[in-house]
């Protein structure tokens, strides 16, 4: 059999051929609208820190206080000893902010996602995925063991289609249906209301994933469940304290039920270490930042910051997609395209990096713009005048390289 190093080195180079290799950047600076790469300051638009506290004072301050008040590492997973007090007072602050009797943190959504879907259904049951839901509640679905099905994107036709099917067989138990509110790729939302009476006359459980849209939307930024009117018929809500909230960890509110029911069954909470003290007091420093009157400029500044980059973009010659959120995506098709791009914008002091397969289908390759609160006006007319350097051809064809 040929070395270890040799196969991974062969399939490293036909990654590199095909324009899907990946290598890490090392960042020099602390997160936020300009970062520090190789020695050279670059504008960000790449970072989920949507309404910039990730580097914020309050923040910091917690994870330094609970660092200092509870030491650097947890000990333990939650159920053995290292349930510490920064774990609960962060779980009492979300569950206050989502309006759901309780919440549960992960070390990562990702994580959390593991844990949740396999706890709730197994191979008597049926998951039902939207085509376009984040790689973890994919994992998730495969895990679980549940027959998958996936229904096309935003596809409401189809999903009824799945669910007559489920519900007609004698022989599958639970139903569980995963969607996102907002598409960490693509930046459009989710029909939530006909989706939520969809679930409702099928008798199905809704999981909703609301990484993108917690902090950003809502009139007290709980996310898009709270801003259409749907937080009640919402079975599990599910997300990230890693990008809008300015930490770090993925979490469950819900139920009081549900929640006592995950940490007796959520493999991936009962079998790890808890997440670090200093992350759990930052998260909830920023759930206090964001639903205070300081969430409430940041908010708004975010979105005056898209509307920003929308008329650059189309005084540009470029059509951000379907996008409704702060994920404006440009695309550019090819892969390779898409990374000749990116390196063309960073020459000019810009980061966004392509996302490729298997991030999104292969030739659909994209540069996914990200705004923040952090982000000046200033810095959104300089990637406006960069980009317009590189009209697309088309929106479907990709961007032209040469210019
Ligand atoms: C839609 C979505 N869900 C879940 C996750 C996972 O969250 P985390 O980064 O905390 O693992 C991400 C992001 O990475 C995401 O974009």
């Amino acid at each position: 059999m040929p070395a270890l190093d040799t196969v991974l080195a062969e399939q490293l180079a036909t990654l590199a051929r095909q324009g899907l290799r990946r290598d890490l950047r090392r960042v020099a600076s602390p997160q936020g609208p300009h970062v520090r790469v190789d020695g050279r300051e670059l504008r960000n638009f790449s970072s989920n820190d949507y309404l910039g506290l990730a580097n914020h004072p309050a923040l910091v301050e917690a994870s330094v206080r609970a660092a200092r008040d509870y030491g650097a590492g947890s000990g333990a997973s939650r159920l053995i000893c290292g349930s510490l007090t920064p774990h609960h007072e962060a779980e009492e602050a979300l569950a206050a902010f989502k309006g759901t009797p309780a919440a549960l943190i992960f070390s990562s959504g990702h994580v959390a996602a593991l844990g949740v879907i396999p706890a709730l259904v197994g191979p008597e049951d049926v998951v039902i995925i939207d085509k376009l839901v984040h790689a973890c509640c994919v994992d998730g679905a495969r895990l679980s063991g549940a027959k998958l099905r996936v229904f096309a994107h935003n596809d409401l036709n189809d999903l009824e289609q799945i669910l007559q099917w489920a519900t007609g067989r004698a022989e599958l138990g639970r139903i569980l249906i995963v969607i996102e509110s907002v598409f960490s790729m693509d930046g459009d939302l989710a029909p939530l209301t006909p989706l939520v009476q969809l679930k409702e006359k099928y008798g199905a459980w809704l999981m909703l994933d609301e990484a993108h849209a917690t902090g950003c939307f809502g009139p007290n930024r709980r996310g898009l469940a709270e801003a259409v009117g749907v937080g009640a018929q919402i079975d599990i809500q599910f997300g990230t304290l890693g990008k809008a909230i300015g930490a770090a960890g993925g979490y469950v509110a819900g139920s009081r039920t549900l929640v006592d029911y995950l940490l007796n069954r959520a493999r991936s909470f009962i079998f790890s270490t808890a997440p670090v003290p200093a992350a759990a007091a930052a998260a909830r420093a920023g759930l206090e930042l964001v639903q205070g009157p300081e969430g409430v400029t940041r908010a708004a500044t975010l979105w005056q910051r898209v509307n920003e980059m929308k008329t650059e973009l189309a005084a540009a010659g470029w059509s951000p997609h379907a996008s409704a959120s702060a994920i404006l995506p440009l695309l550019v098709g090819g892969e390779n395209e898409a990374v000749e791009l990116s390196r063309r914008l960073r020459g000019l002091g810009f980061l966004v990096p392509p996302i490729r397969y298997p991030t999104v289908a292969r030739g659909l390759a994209r540069l996914r713009l990200t705004l923040s609160a952090a982000h000046t006006s200033d810095d959104v007319q300089a990637l406006g005048e960069a980009l317009s350097v590189f009209r697309p051809e088309s929106e479907s064809s990709g961007a032209s390289l040469g210019a």
